[in-house]
């Protein structure tokens, strides 16, 4: 009987002798290794089951709970799901490599004390953490996003969240979030974002393009439009804009991504030269891979087939609370002599 928990991360579920012979010979009947898995050996269970959907073979769960409670493997096994990217063997080390601890979220009790701050894509995903984060850490937030499952959010988190159904690229939604956030605004993260469908130019979609670009650079712009004239005239602020590994390299994506995350980077930069000296602080977080759930559309074919081939080099999937870790950190005071950076939050992918 071992003590593993859905919550127990996959490198754990992989060191029990039945639970793990369960997922390698799932994996072995795809004629897959468990090297498949690398990438997200640190994500707790239950939190892959969730990403997998319908990907994840129904009963999957309950067979490997089974498994390492009786320690009994079964007869017949589930079948795999399609694999993670799977890079290559790595030659043995010559030096002991232990096995890396687990992060947990640090909380700074009161580091957001009588702050507001304006959050979008706070449905899901990384918005979703960094919301949370800062509510535990004192703030109030704005909590912005499209879709109504914002409400949920407020809903967990209680009355420091104002939640606002808004789409970022209405003319509008500027005014009906600094109506709902009533006063001085201290910080905004830009975080709401679509992905494109990999398409290199040939390929691109005149529709895919121009939602990419409306949602990823002219939500963020009239956003910082909106809340900049308070920022300077309280003599402070702080912007983070989420970006990319796309925003960094040309393979991490398609061209209309890999475009916009380039703007959201030039229009970072322009506003932190501006606005240097003000009070005003405008930088940038570039998220490698996390596990969130983004929705992806269906892959243009040339361009995917390029794409996939940089993705072997990705280091791990990151969990939204550490991308929040980052996130807060350059919308707290602690970041004060920070501006105009674009600070890759992506576990050392892009010095790959
Ligand atoms: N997940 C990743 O691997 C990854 C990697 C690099 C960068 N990013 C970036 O991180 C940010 C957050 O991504 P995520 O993975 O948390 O995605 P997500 O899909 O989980 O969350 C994004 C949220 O933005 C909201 N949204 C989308 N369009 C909107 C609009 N027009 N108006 C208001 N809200 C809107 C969605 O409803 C959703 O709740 C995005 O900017 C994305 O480009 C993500």
């Amino acid at each position: 009987m071992s003590d593993v928990t859905p919550a127990s991360p996959l490198r754990d579920w992989l060191a029990d002798p039945a639970a793990g012979q369960v997922l390698r010979g799932m994996l072995a009947a795809q004629g897959q290794s468990e090297d498949a898995l690398s990438p997200a050996l640190g994500l707790p269970l239950e939190q892959l089951v969730r990403l997998a959907g319908e990907t994840f073979p129904p009963g999957l769960m309950e067979v490997l709970v089974t498994a390492a409670e009786t320690g009994v493997v079964p007869e017949e096994l589930p079948i795999a799901p399609p694999a993670a990217t799977a890079p290559a063997a790595e030659p043995a080390a010559s030096v002991e490599i232990g096995t890396p601890e687990p992060w947990t979220e640090q909380v700074t009790p009161g580091r957001f004390d009588g702050r507001t701050v304006v959050v979008t894509g706070a449905a899901s995903g990384i918005g979703r953490a960094v919301a949370a984060r800062i509510v535990r850490e004192g703030g109030r937030v704005v909590a912005v996003d499209v879709s109504e499952r914002v409400a949920d959010l407020a809903a967990d988190l209680g009355g420091s969240v104002v939640p606002v159904t808004a789409d970022i690229t209405a003319p509008a939604s500027a005014q009906a979030v600094l109506s709902a956030a009533g006063g001085r605004v201290d910080g905004l993260a830009n975080v709401a974002g679509v992905m494109d469908d990999d398409a290199a130019v040939h390929e691109v979609d005149d529709e895919i393009w121009d939602r990419v670009m409306r949602v990823n650079v002219d939500g963020p712009m009239r956003l910082m439009r909106a809340v900049l004239p308070g920022m300077l005239a309280a003599g402070g602020g702080r912007i983070v804009n989420v970006v990319s590994e796309a925003a960094l390299r040309g393979s991490a994506a398609g061209a209309a991504y890999t475009t916009s995350k380039h703007a959201l980077v030039g229009l970072t930069r322009s506003s932190a030269y501006q606005y240097a000296g003000t009070g005003v602080r405008v930088n940038a977080v570039a998220p490698g891979a996390v596990a969130t759930g983004i929705p992806v559309p269906a892959p243009a074919p040339y361009g995917s087939a390029r794409t996939a081939r940089m993705r072997v080099a990705i280091p791990g999937l990151a969990m939204a609370e550490e991308l929040a870790a980052s996130i807060t950190f350059l919308l707290s005071e602690d970041s004060v002599n920070i501006n105009g950076a674009i600070l890759p939050s992506d576990g050392g992918w892009s010095v790959a």
